[in-house]
């Protein structure tokens, strides 16, 4: 194992040694060398006369580039578009997501975070939280609605052990934060520890808990963390902020998970793909929470260093004209307003496919799984199967869903405008009937 390695690694045995032991063998190896990106960004605050670390062209002191390329990014200086990132991102960014995550977080009272890190958006954020916690054989929690790329992430890439539990309870209208806690109790039972992922507004259901019910999960994974079980909780926050009703928390999961038990480590994975509309720019967050009442900056920082080294390992650092986009976006006093006008549209779409359901008019072929976020909702369909129904409306009326199970079909009602959005479901309807 190399030196730096192991310094890391006595620096997180010393804070906290149950975080060292949910580290997957990959997790306890990685480091971020000292090498020439360390070398460089020490010569870059240092090396005002010349700098011969860097290894990108400069002219005059200024990034060489093609006026083919530059001129396709109007309002960006040559320095927000061509030099590489920081392998962990543009540290102006870091600081404005953090500020965000607070004051979208007041329940964190606040709970010390790492600072966020930048990932080429949240595939890459769960890539890298698997290889730095995740071993052969290890357990992922999971509802049994989820997003399908978990498993190629986990299963296939690393051949952890999925385990799923049904996402709603038994009147089919809450989270099953009973399953949940019974799954975990398991898993930690068979391996000490166990990786939980919890996803709102959750794909494919379209389902945030309310703060009660947050606050169940809280307690129940804080209690199995306290009996001895190492917990990681990744929070998927892809679809942070299209909450639609008055049910659903505003808050993160991740709000209540902080700070809850040294053996429990919540991290959270959000980012520009969704809240800003803004799915190709590749921009995401991954942010690491306090896990006990020590003063843990030391920890939080040298989790940050290994991440740092796996994405140095990766894709080296993630696109910087993206980043500067952001990073413009966010000092914007607009972003707010337009963020929201968006989030408006969608869930207007949303309560619009809540009151049909509501007036019943396709119950007899297939009703709701409860939803009040996110982009999508399912219905459980009575009479037909969703593959058949699936390929018959694709086929015959042009319409595109997903079948999620035998049973089960996900609407994205995220890119169908609401003047269709009756047309739709009345199709869907028609299509059972024809099946059937
Ligand atoms: C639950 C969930 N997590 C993560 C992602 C991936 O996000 P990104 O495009 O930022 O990688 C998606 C995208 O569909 C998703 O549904």
């Amino acid at each position: 194992m190399h030196e730096i390695a192991k310094r890391l690694n006595d620096n997180i045995q010393k804070v906290n040694p149950s975080v060292y032991d949910m580290l997957s063998e990959i997790g306890r190896d990685i480091y971020m060398p000292e090498g020439i990106v360390t070398q460089g960004n020490e010569a870059k605050q240092k090396a005002t006369k010349f700098n011969a670390t860097i290894g990108i062209a400069t002219a005059n002191k200024r990034p060489m580039y093609l006026k083919s390329i530059y001129s396709n990014f109007a309002g960006f200086t040559p320095e927000e578009v061509f030099p590489y990132a920081n392998t962990p991102g543009v540290a102006d960014l870091r600081t404005l997501w953090k500020e965000k995550i607070y004051k979208e977080g007041p329940t964190l009272n606040g709970a010390q975070l790492s600072n966020p890190i930048v990932t080429s958006a949240l595939t890459h954020g769960i890539s890298l939280l698997s290889e730095m916690f995740c071993d052969r054989g290890d357990y992922v929690v999971l509802p049994d609605m989820f997003w399908e790329n978990y498993t190629l992430t986990f299963a296939v890439k690393l051949k952890a052990n999925l385990v799923t539990y049904k996402t709603f309870d038994e009147d089919n209208k809450l989270f099953n934060v009973k399953g949940l806690l019974e799954e975990t109790t398991k898993a930690v039972a068979s391996k000490g520890k166990a990786i939980v992922i919890l996803n709102f507004p959750n794909n494919p259901s379209g389902y945030t808990p309310s703060v009660k019910e947050m606050q169940e999960i809280s307690d129940g994974l804080a209690e199995i963390a306290n009996g001895g079980g190492k917990i990681l909780v990744i929070i998927d926050d892809a679809y942070f902020g299209l909450f639609f009703t008055d049910h659903c928390a505003k808050e993160s999961m991740f709000s209540y998970l902080a700070k809850r038990s040294p053996n429990l480590l919540a991290v959270k994975l959000d980012g520009i793909t969704k809240e800003g509309f803004a799915w190709g720019l590749r921009v995401g967050f991954m942010t690491f929470a306090q896990t006990c009442d020590n003063d843990e900056q030391m920890l939080l920082s040298t989790l940050e260093a290994k991440v740092t080294g796996l994405i140095r390992a990766t894709v080296s650092n993630s696109p910087h004209p993206s980043q500067s986009a952001v990073l413009h976006a966010l000092k914007s006093p607009d972003f707010e307003k337009e963020r929201e006008a968006c989030n408006q549209i969608i869930k207007e779409r949303a309560l619009m496919i809540d009151n049909m359901f509501k007036a019943g008019k396709y119950d007899d072929e297939f009703i709701p799984y409860p939803f009040n976020s996110g982009y999508f909702m399912c219905v459980k369909l009575k009479n037909c199967n969703s593959e058949e129904l699936r390929t018959l409306l694709l086929n015959n009326y042009q319409i595109g869903v997903i079948s999620t199970s035998t049973t089960d079909i996900r609407v994205a009602f995220s890119s169908v405008d609401i003047e269709h959005i009756e047309e739709l479901y009345d199709t869907i309807y028609k299509a059972c009937k024809e099946i059937k």
